[in-house]
């Protein structure tokens, strides 16, 4: 393994150019590496140079974005650009505009980049496009332009070029898991930083688990006074590291905030009936036959549970209430109720589950759960949202609105987009970033996930029709947190493989060309060498 070394500017405008691809036309000139690949780039004689006399000009919502490429730019540059309302006579410019009419050809999140030797022209239809069009202009600067502190003696220029650009899904995502290893407020919005500088746009979030409930809920105050404390189990995490903690309501309105700002949606995930034992713990008359234990204290509860609640009247109408608390602080459309890995079983062996099973006049406990699903389907779609779920919930009956998040491999994904359902591909295969990159390395799963296996990722199957495949909403990277106790080493996993990922999200399926990707990768990584970033040090070419 090597880190590539940092070079200079001047080598890097030499070298930090990788040979094109077929559909990049150049014009003679190399193409700048630029991650996620442009769906069309040409390369012209010439650059733009960015000075303190360089004005931004933008009105209304483009001010907006323009203020963020300002300040962007300005702590490696040591300067903050100034806005202006026009180019003053011999001053070069950058321009940023919204024009509605390209949403048509460009959708919501593409933009048209045009820099030539005086001007940076970028237009979108709309305030995403001209984000993701500012992140593809800090690409073309020299990669120091990434240093969080001022650097010396750079030419800060831009290659001329003219970029057409829009991603291939609308749902590009990660998740991280607070439940396992809390993530401190800081972590978290310098995790949001990493990931909308590569252009994804959701970041599901899996607050509650067995090892920890970490979002305050003002109805049901133990979930956290009691849920967030792992260390009353004693059961250690299976690192043997703790990292408790908890989110309160306004830590989460800031954090959905600070993510909208950068074009990224939080969709929480609040999981249920299985993965539920702090939720159990903190109130044990959710659990299966734990009223004999309400009264003692927590840390005898822990191991008692089986990680799944009892899904009778009072338990639907406490996670409803749940719910109502967790819309009212996450505008996502889609709010993910997990559903995965339940074993259903306990409840088929509980005479007051099987008293439900039969009031409810349902076959078993697969029903049961198909049920349960139903309430929080129809409680979310009466609020206006869109339940989603991991692929589980399509056993025993899917919700009429649920969306299927596939991650036993593409079954699920494939059955619910043949059933008209919203998919997101999320398979193990491909998709796991806590599984490791190497054999020596550590990990969950028995699989070794490296860069070159992500970017092998397509998240349609050829089982779909092209009329199926629109149900394709897009893919998502799982950073599970067993074994990820903080930021450096969640960025170790995340980095370079979310790299490979959003290139499988965002740029055309064809051409899909793993040596030229290598070669911008090893460029890029001299980008996330300037941002600090505690990435996996990529393979050295030719060696296991
Ligand atoms: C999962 O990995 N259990 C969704």
């Amino acid at each position: 393994m090597f880190r590539i070394h940092r070079l200079s500017i001047v080598a890097f405008l030499l070298l930090g150019m990788s040979a094109s691809p077929c559909r990049v036309a150049t014009a003679g000139q190399p193409s700048p590496s630029i991650i996620p690949r442009p769906v069309e780039m040409n390369v012209r004689d010439g650059v733009f140079r960015v000075s303190p006399d360089t004005r931004v000009i933008a009105q209304g919502e483009a001010g907006t974005e323009a203020d963020k490429l300002i300040d962007a730019l300005a702590p490696a540059m040591g300067f903050r650009l100034q806005r202006a309302d026009d180019a003053a006579g011999g001053t070069s410019a950058m321009i940023l505009a919204l024009d509605p009419a390209m949403e048509k050809r460009l959708g919501a999140e593409g933009y048209r980049l045009e820099v030539a030797t005086d001007r940076i022209e970028l237009k979108a239809a709309g305030p995403a496009g001209l984000f993701y069009g500012i992140q593809t202009v800090r690409q073309l600067l020299p990669p120091q332009v990434f240093s969080a502190k001022r650097v010396e003696g750079t030419a800060w220029s831009v290659p001329c070029v003219a970029i057409t650009d829009y991603p291939r899904f609308g749902w590009r995502g990660l998740l991280i898991d607070p439940a396992r290893h809390f993530i401190p407020v800081d972590d978290f919005e310098r995790f949001v930083d990493l990931m909308s500088l590569h252009k994804f746009n959701r970041l599901q979030v899996h607050f509650t688990d067995s090892q920890g409930w970490r979002l305050e809920i003002r109805k049901y105050p133990k979930l956290t006074e009691i849920g967030s404390r792992m260390d009353h189990s004693r059961r250690k995490t299976i690192d043997g590291r703790y990292v408790g903690g908890f989110y309160t309501q306004d830590d989460i309105r800031r954090l959905v905030r600070y993510a909208a700002a950068r074009h990224v949606t939080i969709v929480p995930e609040i999981e249920m009936p299985f993965h539920t034992g702090a939720a159990i713990v903190a109130y044990p008359e959710l659990g299966i036959n734990m009223g004999h234990l309400a009264d003692a204290p927590p840390e005898q509860r822990w191991g008692k549970t089986k990680g799944l609640i009892a899904p009778r009247p009072e338990t639907v109408a406490f996670l409803q209430d749940v719910l109502g608390e967790v819309i009212e602080l996450f505008p996502s459309k889609h709010i993910h109720i997990g559903g995965d890995e339940a074993n259903t079983g306990h409840w088929a062996n509980d005479p007051e589950m099987q008293a439900q099973i039969k009031r409810l006049k349902l076959a078993d406990a697969h029903e049961l759960h198909s049920w349960f699903i139903q309430q929080m389907d129809t409680y979310l779609t009466k609020n206006g949202r869109r339940l989603v779920g991991w692929d589980e919930i399509l056993q025993g009956g899917l919700a009429p609105g649920a969306t299927v998040m596939s991650w036993r491999g593409t079954a699920g994904g494939i059955a619910a987009a043949r059933a008209g359902h919203d998919v997101v591909m999320a398979p193990t295969s491909h998709t796991y970033f806590d599984y490791r990159q190497a054999p020596a390395e550590t990990g969950l799963g028995r699989s070794v996930i490296n860069v070159e296996k992500v970017y092998s990722f397509e998240p349609i199957p050829a089982e779909l029709s092209p009329e199926q495949a629109k149900h394709v909403l897009g893919g998502q990277g799982q950073l599970w947190g067993e074994l990820i106790p903080d930021q450096k080493r969640r960025e170790f996993m995340t980095y370079p493989r979310a790299c490979a990922l959003i290139e499988t999200l965002w740029s055309p399926k064809a051409p899909r060309d793993h040596e030229t990707f290598t070669t911008r990768l090893g460029h890029h990584t001299q980008r996330l060498d300037a941002a600090g970033v505690n990435y996996r040090p990529l393979d050295e070419p030719g060696k296991p």
